[in-house]
């Protein structure tokens, strides 16, 4: 009978703890993504997106203003994920973009 009440708390524990575990996955983990970006992507494309970062001058064309959200809109989610995971292959402008795979 003890052996039983274990099973039906840990039963109850998982359904409970699902929830949250699922929306954690759809969330994303914010933390991980800025550390990745500060590594990765802010020399480029500046500190607050902006595509302002110091190796940005240099470039032609500019990266884009993640924070312009009518810019970002015309983009469809699988054209930023290529060009993230793939590089430049994918994009129309450079070729040089490189893929972070
Ligand atoms: C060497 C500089 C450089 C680095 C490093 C870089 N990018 Fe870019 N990125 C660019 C440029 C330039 C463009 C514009 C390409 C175009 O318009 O064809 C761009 C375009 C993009 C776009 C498409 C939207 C836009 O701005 O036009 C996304 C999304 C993007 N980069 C994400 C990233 C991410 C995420 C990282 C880091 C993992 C990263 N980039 C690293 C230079 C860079």
């Amino acid at each position: 009978m003890k052996k039983d009440f274990k099973y039906i708390a840990m039963i109850g524990l998982l359904v409970s703890l699902a929830p949250g575990l699922a929306l954690a996955q759809t969330k994303g983990d914010a933390k991980a993504g800025k550390a990745k970006y500060d590594a990765n992507c802010v020399g480029c494309h500046g500190s607050g997106g902006k595509g302002d970062g110091p190796a940005a001058a240099a470039l032609n064309p500019k990266p884009g203003d993640f924070t312009n959200a009518k810019a970002m809109k015309s983009l469809s989610d699988k054209f930023l994920f290529d060009i993230i995971k793939e590089g430049g292959s994918v994009a129309e402008k450079i070729s040089d973009h490189g893929g972070f795979r």
